[in-house]
């Protein structure tokens, strides 16, 4: 298989680099960028990119490379911090930048190199650097620049040694994307071929490699991640893969069944669901505190799934429905760490007899589990279904969690939902949910005064969920929507929308 490796200098823009590759149909890994020579001629790239990042190339202890890299004869584009650090090795210089450039940035191109091969000479481009590029060693030359930049972009087309100034992986470079594909089809010479449809057997193959003979047991949440990885296993293992559904009863409206359904009747897989919502319900039975809900559900998920797990008895795997983000961000793909403390529900349990983990979806972005999910048969709804924390909508009821709570919270959420499909905003607004203040307010129905709940509804545009602005939606749906809930929810009188976007807010209010 083709593949690139994205050597990471610490920038935050590093897992976009890589997404927007394996976008292009090319595989591709982070890795630190001091992964050892025989380390990289192990992994075997076609080309490697350099990520930007944080340091300047002057500094005492700035991330350095071995230069016996560019004698290895492999295309290299290095990117902000990795332009300047490639040209530092390579007999040229760096320079304070007169005039910082941040943010969009009008570049020009010369038209004479592949790199910008059928892009317009002039467009937006995104900066975030200090430093530039003062001169350039032999066989390199400048190939774009902007009104502060001499060197925005450079090229040594002999060796096939690229370097930009900006970020083509961040969206608000127009044309970002087209120059990765200029660099990985054109100067590369590599393959749109990274298909989920390509991947599928090769994905069932590993699985069973890796099993043998063995059996494994998996806990699905009810999200998309640990469906997907239960019919992957499905279809490499079939009945040696047992799933158990641990339902916290915090589901939104109908998804518990929804899931089962699709398991059960689509796939045909065996699952034991175990509903759970009294359990829960009792421990939480007046816990207002977010973190303490948060804590309580994460355990009590792990000690239900145990005792059903030590009813099966002894199994060889464990497999976990973890994705790339998550192994690049808890620091094993490359230099970037991103502190996520309370998105974990559960931790591993200690008490389940199992020889070894196995995480299937490891090497996959989330957009990549998805068409994966559709390639192994999951309905397009289960699939597609928005992000949903692991502590369900019990961080959605603001102050103590109630059945009653819960049920009106559950209608006007599926309401809310309903509405925003109807519209054919539901792939567009990223995450869209309601919740349950525990404010209550004086209202009037028909003749009577109600003293009833204030519901908030929030929805979210975002790329990766660090940062989001609340979605525009158009007034005449959310109208309609303000009006079917106070209609047909009971015990709901006024509607607000949250308009803070993240920061300061959050995406969730709890
Ligand atoms: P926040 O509220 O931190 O949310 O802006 C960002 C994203 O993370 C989700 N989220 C969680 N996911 N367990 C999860 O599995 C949690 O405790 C949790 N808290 C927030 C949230 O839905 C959003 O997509």
């Amino acid at each position: 298989m083709e593949k690139v490796l994205v050597l990471d200098f610490g920038g935050q823009y590093n897992l976009l680099v890589a997404r927007r590759v394996r976008e292009c149909g090319v595989y591709c890994e982070i890795k630190p960028y001091n992964m050892p020579l025989d380390e990289i001629r192990a992994f075997a790239p076609n080309a490697i990119i350099f990520t930007g990042g944080p340091a300047t190339v002057f500094e005492e202890d700035a991330p350095r490379l071995d230069p016996a890299i560019f004698e290895m004869g492999l295309p290299i584009l290095g990117i902000c911090y990795g332009q300047q650090l490639m040209i530092q090795e390579l007999g040229g210089s760096c320079r304070k930048a007169e005039v910082r450039e941040y943010g969009k940035v009008e570049l020009t191109h010369d038209g004479s190199s592949e790199l910008f091969f059928g892009i317009e000479p002039t467009s937006v481009y995104w900066m975030s650097h200090g430093v530039e590029v003062e001169s350039v060693g032999a066989g390199f030359r400048a190939i774009a620049h902007t009104k502060g930049c001499v060197y925005a972009a450079i090229e040594n087309k002999e060796k096939k040694l690229y370097g930009v100034q900006f970020h083509p992986e961040v969206l608000h470079t127009v044309y970002g994307t087209e120059i990765l594909k200029n660099f990985l089809y054109r100067i590369c010479g590599l393959k749109n071929e990274w298909t989920m449809a390509n991947y599928v057997g090769e994905a069932i193959a590993e699985c069973r490699a890796k099993v043998g003979s063995g059996s494994v047991l998996l806990a699905l949440s009810g999200g998309v991640d640990s469906a997907v990885a239960a019919a992957l296993l499905y279809r490499a293992v079939g009945e040696r893969l047992t799933c158990i559904f641990v339902d916290h009863g915090l589901l939104r409206k109908n998804e518990g069944d929804e899931v089962e359904h699709a398991m059960k009747e689509t796939l045909g897989m065996n699952i034991v669901r175990v509903n759970a919502q009294d359990r829960f319900l009792s421990k939480l039975a007046g816990v207002t505190e977010p973190e303490r809900k948060r804590k309580i559900i994460g355990e009590e998920f792990i000690r239900i799934f145990e005792s059903e797990a030590k009813k099966i008895g002894k199994v060889d795997f464990l497999a976990q429905g973890t994705i790339y983000p998550d192994v690049v961000e808890s620091g094993m793909g490359g230099k970037s760490t991103v502190i996520k403390s309370h998105h974990n529900v559960g931790g591993l349990p200690d008490c389940v007899d199992f020889k070894e983990i196995i995480e299937p979806l490891r090497r996959l972005f989330k957009d990549e589990v998805r068409q994966l999910g559709i390639e192994l048969g999951l309905p397009e709804n289960l699939v597609w279904r928005q992000p949903f924390p692991g502590p369900g909508l019990a961080i959605r009821i603001i102050g103590d969690i109630t059945e009653e709570k819960l049920s009106i919270l559950r209608d006007a959420d599926a309401i809310f939902r309903e509405e925003i499909a109807k519209a054919g905003l539901d792939r567009s607004v990223n995450q869209y949910f309601a919740v349950l203040t525990d404010l209550r307010s004086v209202g009037v129905m028909g003749d009577d005064r109600t003293y009833d709940y204030t519901l908030a509804l929030r929805a979210v545009e975002t790329q990766d969920f660090m940062t989001a602005d609340w979605s525009r939606l158009p007034y005449e749906l959310l109208d309609t929507v303000s009006r079917r809930i106070v209609g047909e929810v009971k015990h709901i009188n006024r509607i607000c929308y949250d308009i803070t976007s993240k920061p300061p807010a959050t995406v969730e209010w709890e």
